[in-house]
């Protein structure tokens, strides 16, 4: 017999978790079919695991170089192996907790993997092979995205390592060459180093982070080549091959066809992630898709077909667990019948967990001068910050970008310690269409590596206080 419900979501990752919580708070009667952990990527295989780990590497790193701040005994080891451990403690709390949300708002959870039969219609498998129909008004398609795999190079998980695959090594491999300089292959690249390991970036483009301003890139790069990251820049990986002793014989080529030859551990490909939205059934009941298989939806985050909606990764960029959170509520809305409800937030912040970390909200530098708009800006460096200094962490700036004519904050971008969280005020900022202005009137906690907006806001209005105009 077929299940009935109000609404599905397929699903349950940051998109579909948030969008069933809210559908069940709606009073929609929900179901959420996941096919493997809910959670999703970020939970189970990307952003909490992954930051766990970076921090574990980060505080491993910061006690070895702890001996400027008098902190002796760089002697320490790393054990891997429970360090992962730790990792999978954190995932498996998050996960229990999600399924106690989605049951504390009546929201029922059937694991299997759901694809769509007609308007309406769901064909469920379950993990023992069987079926389950489902009937609903409103399907929510949120079933994420994949890492992209370079042919030739498919994920053994051995040699061969996807994200997910980097995440879970237990033993630290010695050398290790990163195919893709965006941000999982600078995030995890960064990481491996940190921990010790020889780590070679192969990037196809002229720089790593190319979606970033150059400036902000730049203190990464350069804190990556201290600790002996080489940055292949303008390479692409060809082909490779086991040698004799187990290890991976790399051939790479530059922008001139000139073929390289590096010998490694571990591969690990980070050339960008794919939608997925093959065998679902979107053909059958005709949900458009572009060339990538991007599932294309409008501003309530409806595709072509009524009632059938899509939020998240499958949607397309920027693919980041915090859009995705915001669709599946704004979706949720949506569905509920919230009168102006649409995603049509501000800003969307970035954030690349390096060291120094990236974040910003808003265009960039050189998409602004592209677009001719004209601007003011405000910068302070992190070297003239006290609270950086007492932190031993100096190297970075925060750059406020305006409005030339009325002051209104455009972006924010910071480069340095704390840019994750530093960046959540110049979110605020832009949302709230506040202006340089405000920022400047706004009283800041001394010391506080938040000064630095402040110092970039006084700097924006033209009126600097802790360095000479
Ligand atoms: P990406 O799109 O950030 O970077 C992929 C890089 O690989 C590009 O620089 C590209 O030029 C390069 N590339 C492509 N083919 C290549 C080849 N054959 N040889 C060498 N280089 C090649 O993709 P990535 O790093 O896989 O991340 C996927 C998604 O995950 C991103 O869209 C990102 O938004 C998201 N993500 C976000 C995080 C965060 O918010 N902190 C952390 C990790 C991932």
């Amino acid at each position: 017999m077929a299940l009935q419900y109000d609404a599905v979501v397929i699903g349950g990752g940051p998109g579909g978790y948030v969008c069933a919580i809210r559908l069940g708070q709606f009073g929609q009667k929900t179901l959420v079919v996941e096919q493997a952990k809910l959670g999703g990527v970020c939970l189970n295989v990307g952003c909490i695991p992954s930051k766990a780990l970076i921090h574990a590497s980060k505080v491993y790193r910061k006690a070895k170089d702890g001996a400027a701040m008098g902190i002796l005994g760089q002697d320490l080891r790393i054990d891997l192996a429970k360090m992962v451990a730790w990792k999978d403690g954190i995932t498996g709390k998050l996960t229990g907790g999600i399924g106690g949300l989605l049951k504390g708002n009546k929201v029922d959870v059937l694991q299997g993997r759901g694809e769509l039969t007609g308007p309406g219609t769901l064909l469920v498998t379950l993990a023992d092979g069987t079926t389950q129909t489902v009937q609903t008004k409103s399907i929510v398609i949120a079933t994420g995205s994949t890492p992209i795999q370079i042919p030739g190079f498919e994920y053994d998980q051995e040699t061969i390592l996807n994200s997910t695959g980097a995440l879970a090594v237990t033993e630290l491999p010695a050398t290790l060459a990163v195919l893709g300089g965006g941000v999982i292959g600078m995030e995890l690249g960064d990481m491996y180093a940190r921990l010790g390991t020889q780590v070679t970036v192969v990037e196809a483009l002229d720089r790593v982070l190319a979606m970033f301003d150059p400036d902000l890139v730049r203190p990464v790069v350069q804190k990556q080549a201290k600790l002996g990251v080489k940055h292949m820049t303008g390479h692409k990986a060809l082909r490779w091959e086991k040698t004799v002793e187990g290890k991976a014989s790399l051939t790479v080529q530059d922008s001139k066809g000139t073929p390289s030859q590096l010998v490694v551990d571990k591969i690990l490909v980070a050339v960008g992630r794919r939608p997925n939205s093959r065998a679902l059934g979107l053909e059958k009941v005709g949900v458009a898709v572009d060339a990538k298989g991007f599932i294309l939806v409008d501003k309530q985050l409806r595709t072509n077909v009524a009632g059938i909606y899509a939020i998240g990764d499958v949607v397309g960029n920027p693919m980041l667990a915090h859009k995705a959170s915001k669709e599946g509520e704004v979706c949720a809305e949506v569905i509920a019948g919230h009168k102006g409800a649409a995603m049509d937030v501000a800003c969307i912040p970035n954030v690349v967990y390096t060291d120094p970390e990236i974040a910003t909200v808003g265009p960039m530098l050189f998409e602004l001068e592209a677009s001719g708009t004209k601007i003011r800006t405000g910068r302070f460096h992190f070297a003239a910050l006290g609270r950086a200094m007492t932190a031993n962490v100096t190297e970075g700036f925060a750059r406020m970008i305006c409005d030339d004519k009325t002051g209104v904050i455009l972006g924010v971008q910071v480069v340095g310690a704390e840019a994750s969280e530093l960046i959540a005020q110049a979110g605020l900022a832009v949302e709230m269409a506040a202006t340089a202005e405000d920022v400047a009137l706004t009283v800041f906690a001394h010391p506080t590596m938040a000064e630095a907006m402040l110092e970039a806001a006084l700097a924006a209005t033209g009126h600097p206080l802790h360095q000479v105009k």
